[in-house]
């Protein structure tokens, strides 16, 4: 085959918590990670010409190494040379650019996967979904849980990875700021300066807070599929620090809030917020009294839901 067409969806923070310091200078996690059924979509090309060509028509999303998309075919070439050099030749990456960038929903993480999986196709590899997973630790936190994607607890730095029972149909409201972005390292760095002090020291101690979220109120609740009991359990971390540095976004929580959602949460390091409801008919009415009441041009929102896949690929 010489082409394959990815389908990259968009994941949110049911839960964030930062647990401690790392010693490579990375947070210690423990997250309850899902993908939602806001997708970009991925072309994956063999050429001749042995470079890695990226296109896409979104002014924000870099062409270059600054690109996780990018960065992935890079080390799918460099880890598999001989392939690349006497069979593959280059490849031409066509993203289609759905998701909203810099708005912590791992939209260039869940690019990156695409990637990944699509050389793996278009080179015939035979990798493995683990083998893959290992390959994509290394592009970013959040790039081994975009690949299979559906609900799972995520630790370590967000790559170690436990499925669990996977939602899926719920409706959300999803909601960004055209106009405001936010740094994942500056979100963590800020955090580090401000709650620092109260980490936990010792992997012992992150080991006890991982049983406790396993064996707690959100975990019971998703296993149950019980919408109302998930919404009252959704936590994110760096709310504490994006809030208040914004406060546009959480008037947007707040709007989500008092218009009846039952539940509301920045996801990842923000700024979009989602809203969970009760049904597709309550997004749309809940979508529309958002938009109506803050009334800014900048300001997008989607119904979208819950979804379980992870990347999928059909041949061109
Ligand atoms: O892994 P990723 O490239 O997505 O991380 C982006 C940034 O977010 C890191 O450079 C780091 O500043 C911060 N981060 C962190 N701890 C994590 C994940 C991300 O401090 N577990």
């Amino acid at each position: 085959m010489s082409a394959y067409l990815l389908t990259a969806p968009a994941k949110i923070n049911l839960y964030l918590e930062i647990l401690g310091d790392r010693p490579d200078g990375f947070h210690e996690l423990v997250m309850v990670m899902q993908t939602i059924d806001l997708c970009d979509r991925i072309e994956v090309r063999q050429n001749r010409s042995g470079e890695i060509n990226l296109y896409c028509q979104h002014p924000e999303v870099p062409l270059t190494e600054n690109n996780i998309a990018y960065r992935a075919a890079q080390l799918m070439m460099g880890q598999f040379a001989d392939i690349y050099g006497e069979i593959a030749g280059g490849v031409d990456i066509t993203i289609e650019k759905n998701i909203p960038v810099a708005a912590g929903l791992a939209g260039g993480s869940t690019d990156g996967a695409a990637v990944l999986v699509g050389l793996n196709l278009l080179w015939d590899l035979g990798l493995t979904q683990p083998e893959l997973q290992e390959l994509a630790a290394a592009l970013g936190s959040d790039v081994p849980f975009c690949i299979g994607g559906g609900t799972a607890i995520a630790t370590g730095r967000g790559e170690i990875l436990d499925p669990i029972t996977d939602l899926d149909g719920i409706p959300i409201v999803l909601a960004k700021y055209r106009n405001i972005a936010v740094s994942t390292p500056w979100a963590y760095q800020t955090y580090r300066e401000q709650f620092g002090n109260g980490y936990i020291r010792d992997a012992a101690g992150w080991q006890t807070r991982m049983k406790q979220l396993h064996s707690g109120g959100l975990i019971q609740a998703i296993q149950k599929q019980d919408r109302q009991a998930i919404a009252k359990e959704l936590y994110n971390d760096l709310e504490k620090v994006v809030l208040p540095a914004f406060p546009k976004v959480q008037q947007l929580r707040d709007c989500f809030a008092n218009h009846g959602a039952i539940g509301t949460m920045m996801s990842g390091s923000g700024p979009s917020v989602f809203a969970i409801c009760e049904s597709r008919d309550q997004a749309e009415a809940l979508k529309h009294q958002v938009a109506q009441e803050l009334n800014d041009a900048d300001l997008e929102l989607w119904v979208t839901q819950i979804a379980s896949p992870g990347i999928q690929a059909e041949i061109r």
